[in-house]
C-alpha cells in the first residue's frame, strides 16, 4: 500500500483515542497506570501535534480557499488550547485524584474532537490539495523528523513545559 500522510496521522490519532480510552478506566488507586499512560499519550501527541503545526498545518494553509484558512485556524486554536490550558491543569493534579480523573477526561474528549475534525474536514480536503505523491513524500518527511535530533528536543522541551506550568498552576490553585 501507499504511503500517505493522512492514513498515518489518522492511524496515530486512534492510536491516541485507544491510549484514552484505556487511562478512562483506571481507578484513583491506579497512580503508576495513571501515569505510565500520561506518558505514553504525551509521546504519542506532542510530536504528532508539532509537526502539524510546523509542517503540515502551514503546507495546507498556503493551498487552502478562504473555507481551508477557517479550518487551520481552527485547528491551531485547538492545539494551543490544549498545550496552554488542558494539559498544565492535568499535570497540575495528583494522579490518584478524582480532579486528575475529570481533567484528563476533558483532555481525552478534546483530543477525540479535535481528531475527528480533522478526519472529517481538513484531511477531506487535504485530500483535494495534495497529490498522492506529495502525501507519499510528506509520510517519509515525516517518519524521517520524528528520528531526527530536532524532534527529540521538541520533545523533551514540551514535555519539561508541561511540567513547569502544571507545578505552577498547582501552587496557585
Ligand atoms: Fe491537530
Ligand atoms: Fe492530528
Amino acid at each position: 500500500m501507499a504511503r500517505d500522510i493522512l492514513k498515518t496521522l489518522k492511524a496515530e490519532h486512534d492510536q491516541l483515542r485507544a491510549l484514552f480510552a484505556e487511562l478512562g478506566e483506571t481507578t484513583d488507586r491506579g497512580v503508576k497506570k495513571r501515569q505510565s499512560l500520561l506518558e505514553r499519550i504525551e509521546s504519542a501527541l506532542i510530536p504528532h501535534a508539532k509537526w502539524e503545526e510546523e509542517i503540515f498545518y502551514p503546507a495546507f494553509r498556503d493551498r487552502a480557499d478562504r473555507d481551508g484558512q477557517q479550518v487551520y485556524a481552527e485547528a491551531l486554536t485547538e492545539h494551543h488550547a490544549v498545550e496552554k490550558t488542558v494539559i498544565p491543569e492535568v499535570h497540575a493534579a495528583s494522579p490518584g485524584t478524582p480532579e486528575f480523573a475529570g481533567r484528563a477526561k476533558v483532555f481525552g474528549e478534546l483530543i477525540d474532537h479535535h481528531a475527528t475534525e480533522e478526519e472529517t474536514t481538513m484531511f477531506k480536503m487535504a485530500r483535494a490539495l495534495f497529490n498522492a505523491q506529495e502525501r507519499a513524500e510528506l509520510d517519509e518527511a515525516y517518519a524521517e523528523w520524528k528520528e531526527s535530533a530536532g524532534a527529540q528536543a521538541v520533545m523533551a522541551g514540551e514535555k519539561a513545559k508541561a511540567a513547569v506550568k502544571g507545578a505552577v498552576k498547582s501552587l496557585t490553585q
